[in-house]
């Protein structure tokens, strides 16, 4: 399996995605052609990951201005795009964002385009953290699947094996839809890392028996303060990590800090089915009917983050500061054109 896995693709007018809950058994495109199609692949995870959620839904919203003539019709299936899922800021973030410009498509494009240039930010900046075949944790899937560019957390992790720094991945399974053995094993074995799968729970033992030199995770939505919402297990990891003595780091681009809230407390926490957890593959694991508490993502207080990776820099506490100093910052794009037209 050594073709591109790129998670979205748009050419000639066609929003097609890779169905990643068919990962890593099977490789199958599908095509979004309607509202109920991109609302029902970001809602279903077969796109999934913030920043990938973002570029998709930049993407359809291109697509949906193209099918729908009427104003009032368009902002609605907009809506419904933008509200697929609660927690990861950046899906808002990019559909806001496209709305706002004259060119959606063009826009939607530029936004792909930056994710890449980010990605390749977050990974540079990220490497000095590491030394040379640093162990480190990570939890969920952070790669190229999870950003349609090159990726956070595990971008990091690829840019050090790039680097030649050969790093070794301890990849969590990531329960209950298992994005880590499935998605991040997979991204793992094409970059060249080597790593070690295990199960979510094994992370205690791990870290006692000296097995874990960091940990590294992304991000859905961060607070001014530095609290973090990342896939469910995120803040045992930081719990762990704390009491271990094991420096707990997030990679998450800009688009990814929400400015408006205070704390994490103000987080909206996604809920899922509870056929999640009581059935693995279409097969029960629990008895019928089971009552079940599935929410898809936590909350890290920010006190237990050693450092954020960006794609401006590494962010140290105080939180308050380096995040409003990060707000501050000129976009992306803006420092993008100045550089193009300097060359
Ligand atoms: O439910 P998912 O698979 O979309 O959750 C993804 C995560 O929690 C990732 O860690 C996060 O979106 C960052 S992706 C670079």
């Amino acid at each position: 399996m050594s073709e591109a896995l790129d998670p979205v693709r748009f050419a000639d007018g066609v929003l097609q995605y890779l169905d990643q809950r068919l990962l890593p058994a099977e490789i199958r495109y599908e095509t979004a052609q309607n509202c109920d199609e991109i609302v029902a692949a970001i809602a279903s995870l077969a796109v999934r990951g913030a920043p990938c959620i973002g570029v998709f839904a930049a993407y359809g919203i291109a697509v949906l201005r193209s099918l729908e003539r009427d104003d009032d019709a368009f902002a609605a299936a907009a809506m419904r795009v933008r509200t697929a899922r609660p927690t990861a800021v950046n899906l808002a973030w990019a559909v806001d964002r496209v709305l706002a410009a004259e060119d959606i498509l063009a826009e939607a494009l530029a936004i792909h385009a930056e994710q890449r240039s980010i990605d390749a930010a977050i990974g540079e900046n990220g490497i000095a953290l590491f030394a040379k075949g640093a162990r480190v944790l990570t939890h969920c899937n952070t790669g190229p699947l999870a950003t349609a560019g090159y990726g956070t957390a595990l971008g990091v992790l690829i840019a050090a094996q790039r680097a030649g720094l050969a790093p070794h991945a301890i990849v969590d399974e990531t329960r209950p839809l298992l994005q880590g053995a499935r998605l991040t094993y997979l991204e793992c074995r094409r970059a060249g890392i080597e790593a070690t799968l295990q199960v979510d729970a094994a992370a205690a033992i791990a870290m006692a028996r000296g097995r874990v030199d960091a940990v590294i995770v992304g991000a859905d939505r961060i607070a001014c303060n530095g609290d973090t919402a990342n896939k469910i297990g995120t803040y045992n990891l930081a719990i762990l990590a704390a009491h271990h003595h094991i420096p707990f780091y997030v990679a998450a681009p800009r688009s990814t800090f929400d400015f408006t809230l205070a704390s994490g407390a103000e987080i909206p926490i996604e809920e899922r089915a509870p056929e999640e957890v009581t059935a693995i593959g279409g097969r029960l694991v629990a008895p019928e009917g089971a009552a079940v508490f599935n929410p898809a993502f936590d909350v890290t207080p920010g006190h237990l983050v050693a450092a954020f990776v960006t794609e401006y820099g590494v962010l140290r506490p105080p939180y308050a500061e380096s995040i409003a100093g990060l707000a501050g910052r000129p976009q992306w794009s803006t420092l993008l054109h100045r550089e193009s037209s300097r060359a």
